[in-house]
C-alpha cells in the first residue's frame, strides 16, 4: 500500500475537480515516480495518461488500486481487482456503514478477503507516503516529508491538517485516511510504522476503535519503540453523539478510553494544536538521560509561567548546587537569578544567553532545557537564535530542548530558524512545556528513565 511501484485509479475523471480527476492530479504532480493507471470505460486518455476500460485491460501488474466509483459499483471493481492480482485497495467512495450500509460495507470486506488484498477504507481521502513520493489523495499537494505518520478517522478535518501543515512546516511521513476502517485499522497501521524507518512519531485522529484489546495490545508494543499521540474525539457526551453520526462509531466511555490510553503508553492530547506540538518535539528530540530540567530566561514573568506549567505538565525542576551556580552567574549582571529559573535578566545579549545555553548543554548533570526569551532591542532575536543554533550544533550528544520567543515579526522569524535547525520552538511558554512533559511521559513509559 505504501510503497507500490504502480498505481491504479478506477474511476479516474476527465473533469477538473471531480475527485478521482484530482487524484490522478497528485499523483502526477507530487512525481509520483511508478507507473500510474488511470481506469474509466468512457476515456481514452486523462492529463496526459492512457486510460484503461478496466483493471483487467492493464498491461502490467498493479499494486494499489484506488476506488473512486459510486459505492453500488465498487463490489464489481473490487472483483475485478482481485482477478487481476491487486494487492492493495483504497475505497474512496463514502455511502457504506457510515450511513448504515453494513451489507454493503461487508460485501467488499469479503471480495477483499476472499482476494487476498487488503482494504483501507471505505469513505476516505486517499493516503499519502512521502518517502515513495505516493500522494493518492485528494487533499492538498505539497505535503511537506518529515517523520510524523498521521492518521485520520474523519476525512475533512484530515485533510485541513494536511494543508495546516504546510503552512506550519511540519513534516510527514504519512497521511492515512482511514475512515470506516472497514479492513485496514489503526493497529494494522500502528504495526506498519513501528517498523518503518521513516517515521518517528505516530499521531491518529480517532473518533472510536474497533477491536479495543488488539489496539491496546499493539500500541503497548509500538510505545515501547516509538511515541503514539491520540487525539480521541467525542470526549463529551454530546460529542461522543456527534461521533456516532459522524463516523458511526462508538465513542465509548472517555474514562475507559483515558486509562486505557495510559496504559499503552499512548500519549492522549486535547486537540490538534497540543498534538502536533508535542509530535514535533517527540520527532525532534533525543529521549532526556534523566529528570532534571532548568529554565533559562530572560524574562522573570514567562520564567514564573514556565515553573507553573513544569509543575502541572509533570517536568521536574533541577535544584541547583552552588557551583552550578557560580557557573551560570558568569552570564549575568549581579542582579540576575542563577536560581531555577535562571533569570539573565533583560540586559542579556546574544553572548550571554549563548554562554548560559552552552553551560546547559554540557554539564551532564542538566538533562533537558526551556530557553525562554522576550524580544528587547538589547537582543536581536535572529542573531540570538544563530547564537543559539551554534552552540546546539557544537555539541556532540544532544539533550532535549524547547524553545519558546515571545515577541514580534523577528521573533517568529527566529523561532522558524531554530524550527528549521531541529530545535522545536513554540508561541508560549506553556506550550513549550508541555511539549517536553509529553517526551518526558513517553521517555518513562519506553523505559528510558527509571
Ligand atoms: N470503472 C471505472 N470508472 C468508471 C466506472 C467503472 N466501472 N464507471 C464509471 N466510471 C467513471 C465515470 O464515468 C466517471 O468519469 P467521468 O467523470 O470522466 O465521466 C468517474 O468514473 C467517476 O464516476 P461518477 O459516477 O462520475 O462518480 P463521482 O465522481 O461523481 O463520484 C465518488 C464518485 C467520488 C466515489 C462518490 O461516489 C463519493 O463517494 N463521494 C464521497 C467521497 C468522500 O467524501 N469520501 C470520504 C472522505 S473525504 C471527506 O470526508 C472530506
Amino acid at each position: 500500500m505504501f510503497k507500490p511501484r504502480s498505481v491504479a485509479v478506477i474511476g479516474a475523471s476527465r473533469t477538473p475537480k471531480k475527485i478521482g480527476y484530482e487524484i490522478v492530479r497528485n499523483l502526477i504532480e507530487y512525481k509520483y515516480p511508478g507507473k500510474i493507471y488511470p481506469v474509466n470505460p468512457r476515456a481514452t486518455e486523462i492529463l496526459g495518461l492512457k486510460c484503461y476500460r478496466s483493471v483487467l485491460d492493464i498491461p502490467d501488474e498493479v499494486d494499489l488500486a484506488i476506488i473512486s466509483v459510486p459505492a453500488k459499483i465498487v463490489p464489481q471493481v473490487l472483483r475485478e481487482c482481485g482477478a487481476k492480482g491487486v494487492k492493495a485497495v483504497a475505497v474512496i467512495s463514502a455511502g457504506f456503514g457510515e450511513i448504515g450500509n453494513i451489507d454493503l460495507e461487508r460485501e467488499i470486506v469479503d471480495i477483499a478477503k476472499k482476494n487476498n488484498m487488503r482494504l483501507l477504507g471505505p469513505n476516505i481521502f486517499g493516503l499519502v507516503y512521502t518517502p515513495t513520493r505516493l500522494n493518492a489523495s485528494f487533499g492538498p499537494r505539497d505535503v511537506l516529508p518529515g517523520n510524523i505518520a498521521f492518521i485520520s478517522q474523519s476525512g475533512a478535518l484530515g485533510i485541513a491538517l494536511m494543508g495546516w501543515t504546510i503552512l506550519e512546516e511540519i513534516g510527514l511521513s504519512a497521511v492515512v485516511s482511514v475512515g470506516n476502517k472497514a479492513d485496514v485499522d489503526d493497529a494494522d497501521l500502528l504495526e506498519f510504522f513501528a517498523e518503518d524507518p521513516n517515521t518517528k512519531v505516530i499521531l491518529i485522529y480517532m473518533e472510536g476503535v474497533k477491536h479495543g484489546r488488539r489496539f491496546m495490545e499493539i500500541a503497548r508494543k509500538v510505545s515501547k519503540k516509538k511515541p503514539i499521540v491520540v487525539i480521541k474525539a467525542g470526549r463529551s457526551e454530546k460529542g461522543a453523539k456527534a461521533v456516532a453520526s459522524h463516523t458511526g462509531s462508538l465513542a465509548g466511555s472517555d474514562v475507559i478510553y483515558s486509562v486505557a490510553f495510559r496504559q499503552s503508553g499512548v500519549l492522549r492530547a486535547i486537540n490538534f494544536e497540543e498534538a502536533f506540538d508535542w509530535a514535533r518535539s517527540l520527532s525532534k528530540l533525543p529521549p532526556p538521560k534523566g529528570e532534571s530540567t532548568i529554565i533559562i530566561t530572560n524574562g522573570g514573568g514567562v520564567g514564573v509561567l514556565a515553573t507553573d506549567a513544569c509543575e502541572e505538565y509533570g517536568v521536574k525542576l533541577m535544584d541547583m548546587s552552588d557551583d552550578l551556580m557560580d557557573a551560570f552567574r558568569k552570564y549575568m549582571p549581579p542582579f540576575g537569578s542563577p536560581k531555577n529559573p535562571i533569570d539573565l535578566t533583560g540586559q542579556a545579549s546574544e553572548k550571554d544567553y549563548r554562554g548560559a545555553f552552552e553551560e546547559a548543554l554540557r554539564d551532564p548533570r542538566i538533562h533537558s532545557i526551556v530557553l525562554l526569551y522576550c524580544e528587547t532591542i538589547i537582543t536581536d532575536p535572529i542573531l540570538l537564535a544563530n547564537e543559539l543554533i551554534d552552540a546546539y550544533n557544537s555539541v556532540k550528544e544532544k539533550k532535549p530542548v524547547v524553545i519558546n520567543f515571545v515577541g514580534g515579526e523577528a521573533s517568529d522569524k527566529a523561532m522558524k530558524k531554530l524550527e528549521q535547525a531541529g530545535i522545536p520552538t513554540y508561541p508560549t511558554p506553556e506550550r513549550a512545556v508541555s511539549a517536553l512533559a509529553a517526551l518526558y511521559r513517553w521517555a518513562r513509559f519506553a523505559g528510558y528513565l527509571d
